[in-house]
């Protein structure tokens, strides 16, 4: 079995130019996805997380190690044929509208017209942006902004998601959404791999997830693995993992 994503002693390092420094931002990590799994990335800010992700995507070169995706180097362009991708911070061409984006996304992708009008229509349904789908990006609001990244990620089908903190920016239900549409995607075989400070999210969606801090991989296995020495409470795993200490109990007065 071809793991989805396969990574291994990876390192990625800043060049701090100011302080003449060189900064590790992923150090030694080493995890596997497997075909069909919802995989949580988590980790607290600064963790190596959208660095992580910037290697599979080829955006970010590393230093050591190695990351595969479906078995292919991700130096290889290749390696990304099969993914869809929602970045951190959304930069559309905000003198676009909806319609007009996908199709750009559309074309680069290969999709036929046909394709392209058939997904854009499938799409615009499902994150709810139909109405919408003629304004330019501009006069969206952050959330809007961010369902209409979702859609141009599922644009080409992907087999691997890879979803730079989705439900960043959205009200509850376009959270619940975002959840279904990630399950969605787990019922037909796809294989998604998401950032997340929600860690609610995390619990009810993920199969396994991975905890990260300062680069290094602190946690790996299902939720249940990963939190058993905290009663099965996620965010108190996370943050014994990261080593926040809870504060002593107040002196109360006699
Ligand atoms: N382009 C860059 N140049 C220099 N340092 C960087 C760069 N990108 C990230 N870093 C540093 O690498 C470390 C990891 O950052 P990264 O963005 O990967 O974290 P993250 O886990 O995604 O955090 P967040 O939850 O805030 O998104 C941080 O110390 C950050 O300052
Ligand atoms: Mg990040």
């Amino acid at each position: 079995m071809t793991e989805v994503i396969q990574i291994e002693q990876l390192v990625v390092t800043y060049r701090d130019v100011e302080a003449r420094a060189t900064r590790t931002a992923v150090d030694q990590l080493t995890f596997k996805v497997r075909p069909g799994e919802v995989f949580g990335f988590l980790g607290p800010n600064g963790a190596g997380k959208t660095s992580t992700m910037n290697v599979l995507l080829g955006f970010t070169p590393a230093q050591g190690g190695l990351a595969r995706i479906f078995g292919v180097d991700v130096r290889e362009p290749i390696a990304r044929q099969r993914i869809g991708y929602l970045p951190e911070m959304t930069y559309y061409y905000k003198f676009l509208t909806a319609e007009e984006l996908l199709r750009a996304y559309g074309r680069i992708f290969g999709l036929s017209p046909a394709a392209i009008r058939r997904r854009t229509d499938e799409l615009l349904a499902l994150v709810e942006l139909e109405s919408a789908r003629g304004r330019l990006i501009r006069t969206y609001s952050k959330g809007m902004q961010q369902r209409l990244g979702l859609a141009q990620a599922l644009l080409n089908e992907p087999d691997l998601l890879i979803l730079d903190e989705p439900t960043s920016g959205l009200d509850p239900l376009g959270r619940m959404k975002v959840r279904e549409i990630i399950l969605r995607q787990k019922a037909a075989g796809k294989t998604v791999f998401f950032s997340s400070h929600e860690l609610g999210e995390v619990e009810s969606v993920c199969d396994r997830v991975a905890i990260l801090h300062r680069g290094q991989l602190r946690a790996l296995g299902t939720v249940a693995e990963v939190s058993r020495g905290d009663a099965g409470n996620l965010e108190q795993a996370f943050l014994r993992i990261i080593g926040w200490e809870s504060p002593a109990a107040p002196v109360t007065a006699q």
